[in-house]
This record gives C-alpha cells, structure tokens and sequence, in this order.
C-alpha cells in the first residue's frame, strides 16, 4: 500500500553504505580484496613520508591463519605516525582525513581507505584492528572498530609510552581473501609500487615466509608536490557558495575571490566586476546568492586566466623511469615521452609520462602488449576494461608504428597520469574516468614515443631482410669466382675479393639507414602537422 511505504523511510551512514556495497571500494574477489588492502596502507604510508620528507621504508607481512581464506596482515611504515587525537578519525571513520579537500597530488584523495580496511577486516572476522603509533616521542597501541549507524570510530587504548622513532603500523585479521602471486596479487602490485616510487624500499613476506626486498635505486626523495589553490575555471556555483560560505577571514566578494582562488588578482576582479555589473563586489561573501553565484561563474568563463601552476606536479622522472625499466627489462630500446602539464575540465592540472620498452628483456620476460597503468605514481592493477588509459592504448594506430598486433609485441607501455585530482571512476580508485582531455593528452605522449620505437622496429627489419639477402648471395661467391676465373683467365682470390665488394656496396646497410631516416622523418612530420592540427 502506498501509504505503508514511507513506514520503511530510513537514515544510512557513509559506513553502513560502503559496508553493504564494499565492491565499490575494489573488495570483490578474494586475490583482489587482498591487494586492495594492500593498495591502501601502502598508498598512505608513501604519501605520509612523502609529506614528512622522509625516505619511506614500508613492511608488508601476509600471514596465513587456520581456517579457510583466513589471513592477518601487518604494514609498517617510517613515516610521521598519527597524534592519537587524530588514530581513531584516521582508521574508523570514512570520509575523514588530511586529503580529500586540498588540491595537490598525493595518492590518497578520498578520506576512505584506511576506514575501509577496518570495516572489511570487522565485517569479515568480527575482529579490530591493531594500530600502533609513534608520534612525536609518543607511542600509542589501541584497538579500533567502527560504529557503522554513526560513521564514528571506536577506539579503546591498550598501551602508552615514549616513543624514539616515528610510524605507523596496523595489524588486521581478515575472511574471504586470498594471497596468490599473480598479475593481480600483492606481489606484482608492490613490484610496480617500486618501479614508480624507486626514492623507497619495500619489504614483503609471503605466507609461505619467503621475504622480498624491492630496495630503492635513488637515495633522495623526488621533490615535494605543492598545494595549490583551485582554478577559477574548475568551479561550478555550488562550489563557489560552499567557498564562500566557508570564508570567515574575507569580509567581501572582492577580497574572498583574491585569497581563495589561483591567478585572481585585483585586476581581474575588476574585469569580473566589468562582467557581472549586478554584483555588489564589497559585501560579504557569506551573502552570496545562487543567482550571484552562476552569475561569476559565468564571467569566470569569460576571462582570459593564466593557467594554473604546473610545477605542482610531480612525475616518476624521465631517469627514474629509465633506470626502473632497465633494471627490470634490459629492453632493446627504451623511450620515455614527459608531457608538458595541461589543465582538464578548464582548471585542474595534470600531466601524462610514458615509457615504453621494446624487445630484449621484455622477450625474455614473456611480456606481450602489457600496459602497466599509473596514477600519482600509484598502480593501477584492476578495472581494466573501463580505463581511460586502455582505452586510449587499445585505439591507437599502432600498425602506424610498425607494431601489427599490439597484443602479441615483445612491448611493454607504462602510463602515469600525475594530477592534484585524479578523476577515477570510483571509489575503488582502480581506473580513470572518459575525461576527453586527459585522453586527447595519453594519446599524444603515446605517438610522441611510439615514433622511437618504430623508428628501431623499421630499422631492425631491414637490417634483418639486407642480412638474409646477403647471406643468400653470399652462398654464389665460391663457385661463382671459381667459374669466373676460368672464364676470364684472371686471379680467383681477386675475383672473389671484387665480388664480395659489390655485395657489400649493393647490401650497404649505412645507406639503406639513411633512405629510412629520410623516409621516417616524413612520417613524423606528417604526423606533427596532425598533431598540431589536433592540439589547434
Ligand atoms: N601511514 C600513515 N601515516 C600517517 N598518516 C596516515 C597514515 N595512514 C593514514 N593516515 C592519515 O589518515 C587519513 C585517512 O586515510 P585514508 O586512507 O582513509 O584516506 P586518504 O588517504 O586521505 O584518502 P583515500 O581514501 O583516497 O585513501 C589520511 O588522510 C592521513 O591523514
Ligand atoms: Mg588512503
């Protein structure tokens, strides 16, 4: 009955969302969900020394307990450590943390994942979780779980004291995973935590108690991404008044747009003012209207803005990346392409690198076509299929590039998108989302390296069609000499010495180079003018 159904009107918390649709949190499969867990602690501890400036050091243990799918897991890190006041928030309450509302590039962004960890381990043994940390001289041990009605952590402190070193270290129990050393397992996703993070060493013990160690290759941290303020062009009316609202310290439009937004300065207020005429600039910006609001969000649109500070961003490196896929895959050539910073949806900075690698190692590693997708540095292992990055790598012309079957080449691509937001596809943060120009960017810094690539690929297969050639003419020389010297009544040797000579000038592979640069050279700039007419 109609009037029966509003009796079933209820209120949910965040946790209790997330408890009974923990599949959009990446927890679906039992290898999966194991290296989600994973995913979360080690992304928080990379971007909590990263924060801190200290080389990071992480610990990883997976221990096999009885039961069936039974595991506890231990990370460990060397980062700052959480103040207590802060544990319980940090480990059992979603939506809270030090990310979710700044613009800058770090791997967290969502204020879930630690919370998320605690409530998969509850829901799955029954069992807290176990943290321990040493902040600023202070080491604490507690118990957390979470009150799902309330969205609130439950913290119960087990023991206290002084601390020398500083970190964090979280023990879980947890049902329904699995460990298993696949593409998709702890293990790789680790590995590729290494590749894109070599400023850190990683430590890993398998149930089966064998230890890895992914050592850092550089002893330095990279430099340290920046805050930024956001780009006028990236607001929307809600946003300002939310801005607005929250602006105690601006007591006008005028002054609250200046301080709260990046590349506003007095003159371009006043060109805003020339724009939106119907706008008392000098009252409080707490008294924004919605009207007012879409009205100076209009005019945002209408000035011309300095894009937003690039240098915020931070990728792997053009030698880190290098030095990473040499160690790994001693390929035959290595091409890195860095992209200049671009801004998508009008005002959020981000930027592509690619690598790619081709031959040598990568055939000894019986790697075929694989991406290995990126983002903040972070590891992209699962979702697939609804990734921008493979989507833009799967359309790509790549018999253009000398690659017939992309998925059968000795190839191996690696796609990081560094950015203050990465727009992912959920909460899982596992693929990023259709944004056209973050696309339009991958697919560029693809042609920029593919071009190397083809370049060695053309160049190897004459180089192998002159050798057969040659080694099929080369057969005639004996007999071919011998006839000749009968024929002519001259010297066998020097008949022999004279045709190799023409074999030589005939299979001359200096030449043959030369006419394929020449015509490479074409291609390319062929494709710049597209290129260019694409970027216009
Ligand atoms: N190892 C750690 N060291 C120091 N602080 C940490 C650590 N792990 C988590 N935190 C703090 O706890 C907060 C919550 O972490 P959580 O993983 O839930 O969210 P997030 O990293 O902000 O975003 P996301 O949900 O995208 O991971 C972080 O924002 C950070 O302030
Ligand atoms: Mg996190």
């Amino acid at each position: 009955m109609a009037e029966d159904m509003f009796k079933e009107f209820r209120e949910h918390s965040v946790a209790e969302f997330f408890k009974k649709n923990r599949q959009m949190l990446g927890f679906s499969g039992k290898v999966r969900s194991l290296t989600m867990i994973v995913h979360e602690f080690t992304t928080n501890s990379l971007d909590a020394c990263e924060e801190a400036c200290i080389l990071p050091e992480i610990f990883v243990e997976v221990k096999e307990l009885e039961g069936k799918d039974h595991y506890r897991m231990t990370i460990k890190d060397n980062g700052p450590g959480i103040p207590f006041s802060h544990l319980g928030k940090a480990l059992g309450q979603m939506l809270a943390g030090t990310k979710f509302h700044r613009y800058i590039q770090q791997r967290g962004q969502q204020g879930i994942g630690a919370a998320a960890c605690t409530m998969f381990s509850y829901v799955t043994t029954g069992q807290s979780t176990k943290a321990k940390t040493c902040y600023n001289g202070k080491r604490t041990i507690a118990d957390i779980s979470i009150d799902f009605k309330k969205n609130k952590p439950i913290i119960t402190v087990i023991e206290e004291g002084p601390a020398e070193e500083t970190g964090l270290e979280v023990t879980s129990e947890f049902k329904d995973v699995r460990y298993e050393r696949s593409n998709y397992g702890v293990y790789e996703y680790l590995r590729r935590t290494a590749l894109a993070n070599p400023h850190c060493t990683i430590t890993l013990i398998e149930p089966n108690d064998e230890k890895t160690v992914f050592p850092r290759s550089i002893e330095k941290n990279p430099s340290k991404p920046f805050e930024i303020q956001p780009h006028p062009l990236g607001i929307g009316p809600h946003d300002l008044l939310e801005f607005a609202k929250h602006s105690k310290e601006n007591k006008r439009i005028s002054s609250f747009l200046q301080n709260t937004f990046a590349r506003v300065s007095a003159a371009k207020v006043n060109e805003l003012k020339e724009l939106a005429q119907g706008i008392d600039f000098n009252k409080n910006p707490e008294k924004l209207t919605w009207d007012e609001a879409e009205e100076i969000v209009k005019a945002f649109s209408q000035v011309k803005w300095i894009a937003p500070a690039m240098d915020a961003l931070v990728p792997i490196g053009k030698e880190q990346v290098e030095a990473s896929f040499n160690n790994i895959f001693k390929p035959d050539v290595l091409v890195i392409a860095e992209r200049k910073p671009r801004v998508y949806r009008g005002g959020i900075p981000f930027m592509i690198e690619v690598g790619i690698a081709y031959g040598g190692g990568v055939v000894e590693a019986q790697k075929r076509g694989e991406v290995m997708r990126f983002a903040n540095k972070v590891p992209l292992l699962f979702d697939t299929g609804g990734c921008a990055i493979t989507e833009t790598v799967k359309n790509m012309d790549w018999k253009r590039y000398n690659l017939k079957n992309f998925d059968e080449e000795p190839i191996v691509v690696l796609i990081n998108l560094v950015s203050v937001y990465v727009p992912y596809t959920s909460a899982g943060k596992q693929a990023i989302s259709h944004e056209e120009d973050v696309m339009m960017e991958i697919r560029n810094a693809l042609m920029e390296a593919s071009r190397a690539i083809q370049k060695h690929i053309s160049g190897k297969r004459k180089a192998n069609e002159m050798a057969t050639k040659r080694k099929v003419v080369s057969r005639y020389i004996k007999q071919l000499s011998s006839d000749l010297a009968k024929l002519t009544g001259t010297d066998e040797k020097m008949v022999e010495k004279k045709l190799e000579e023409l074999i030589d000038e005939k299979y001359n592979r200096g030449k043959e180079e030369e006419t394929e640069v020449h015509e490479q050279n074409e291609r390319i700039e062929e494709e710049n003018d597209y290129e260019d007419r694409e970027e216009a």
